[in-house]
């Protein structure tokens, strides 16, 4: 599959935005091991979280889908042995999140993922969880992983070497059937889902701005859980609004957790216009209706503590870099080498092929605001990557056609409508279609 955007005038209007996936995935494996009923509501039909959902029903969990974006589970029977390898498709979060769940559980399994997670580090939680009693066999620490079962999980108090979400949930995860008590101190505050839910779910679990304590060994009673809009997804509908001439965008029921914010603090910080209209709580969860207007943005040093808070949003980041005047410079963001692609390799390829001028370093770059041209770019794959040179295409001197974005539906099912209902000029093609290129 492949994109091709048109420069357009992008036109005011309301957007709904698909469900936060970080939060679908949660609910699906917390409702999964939870005694009782669990409901979920603005459930994220991506890829990533059928996969999840698919995992969970091969482990003989009662869940259906009760809507498109609703879920039901009757939890409380445990999880027995799947037929055979699960296919975490092009998802870390599941893979690592269901490593560390699998550690506790008395039968082995064995996780699988497409290319690209095939190509990232899992030592990460191989190592925490070893040290808890796990045994996980993996391919030089990369995936497939093999998980061995009946074994017994002691607590833990773990510091963790980089600062991930997925690795303190799969220790938290693990923790849940594990004897005596876990700690895990993070470099970094990251994002907080896993334990805001099983708080909700009446887990005992105590939480500072960088430690967490949770006894071992503790049961879950299941919840509903109403899943707000995702951020990460909201964030290409705010580049789009704040790049385009004369726009107000209002975008209902995000969620606006202090843990995934950065990318309006960063934004603002450039110069956008954003506000947070009608704060309320889902759960645990805040979300907020977001308005955003057009505006000019500058260049600016971006803060390296608030990069585990918008880790996901820095190739939009880069995006805005570009449409910057002056220069913005990125430090600390090394992370962003093993997420779905080399993120700040991707970025730069394509940004230069767009005529902007990218300075790489091993953790950073330096992004020299300019004029975006038009031309042909690489995803590799990465949908995070696509979605972004989408949002830069609205701007171009001529059309951009986006390689390989298949993988767009793993976290923003519609996009491609989305950004129509707005007014932009954007057609997806199979790479059969005849007639595809432009
Ligand atoms: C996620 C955590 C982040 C993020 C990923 C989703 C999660 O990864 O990049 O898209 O749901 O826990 P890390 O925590 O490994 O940085």
């Amino acid at each position: 599959m492949h994109y091709v955007v048109e420069p357009s005038a992008l036109a005011s209007g309301a957007v709904t935005i698909p469900g936060d996936k970080s939060i679908s995935h949660r609910a699906l494996i917390l409702g999964g091991i939870a005694n009782g009923l669990t409901e979920i509501s603005g459930f994220l039909p991506g890829e990533d979280c059928l996969a999840t959902l698919a995992a969970l029903k091969s482990m003989g969990v009662h869940i259906d889908r009760t809507g498109d974006t609703r879920v039901s589970i009757e939890g409380g029977d445990g999880l027995r042995a799947p037929p055979g390898p699960m296919d975490m498709g092009n998802s870390g979060t599941a893979m690592r999140l269901f490593a560390g769940l699998l550690s506790g559980q008395s039968f082995s399994s064995e996780l699988i993922g497409d290319a690209s997670l095939s190509q990232r580090p899992m030592t990460r939680i191989i190592e925490p969880l070893t040290s808890m009693g796990a045994q996980i066999d993996s391919s030089d620490g990369k995936p497939p992983l093999l998980i061995s079962g009946d074994r017994t999980l002691s607590g833990i108090a773990y510091q963790l070497p980089v600062a991930s979400a997925q690795v303190k949930s799969a220790i938290l995860l693990a923790g849940l059937f594990a004897d005596g008590e876990v700690t895990v101190i993070e470099p970094a505050t990251t994002r907080d889902h896993t334990e805001r839910m099983l708080r909700t779910m009446g887990v005992d679990i105590r939480s500072g701005e960088t430690q967490i304590v949770m006894p071992g060994g503790q049961s879950l009673t299941g919840t509903e859980v109403n899943v707000p809009a995702d951020l990460s997804s909201a964030a290409f509908i705010i580049l789009a609004t704040i790049i385009a001439t004369d726009c107000e965008v209002m975008l209902v029921g995000v969620g606006v957790n202090p843990t995934r914010t950065g990318v309006i603090d960063i934004l603002r910080d450039m110069g956008a216009d954003i506000s947070l209209d009608n704060v309320r709580l889902f759960g645990e969860e805040p979300v907020a209706d977001i308005v955003v207007r057009s505006s000019e943005l500058h260049g600016i040093e971006v803060d390296p503590a608030t990069v585990s808070l918008a880790i996901d949003e820095f190739p939009l980041l880069f995006i805005a870099a570009a449409m910057a005047a002056g220069k913005t410079s990125f430090t600390g963001i090394g992370e962003l080498r093993v997420k779905e692609s080399d993120r700040i390799a991707t970025m730069a390829e394509g940004l230069r092929v767009l005529g902007i001028e990218v300075d790489e370093t091993p953790d950073g770059a330096v992004v020299h605001g300019g004029v975006i041209s038009g031309g042909s770019v690489k995803s590799h794959g990465d949908h995070r990557v696509a979605m972004s040179f989408a949002v830069a295409a609205t701007r171009a001197g001529w059309p951009v056609r986006i390689e390989d974005t298949a993988a767009v539906d793993t976290s923003f099912p519609g996009f491609v409508q989305c950004l129509r209902s707005l007014g932009v000029g954007i057609n997806s093609f199979s790479d059969d279609d005849i007639g595809a290129a432009p």
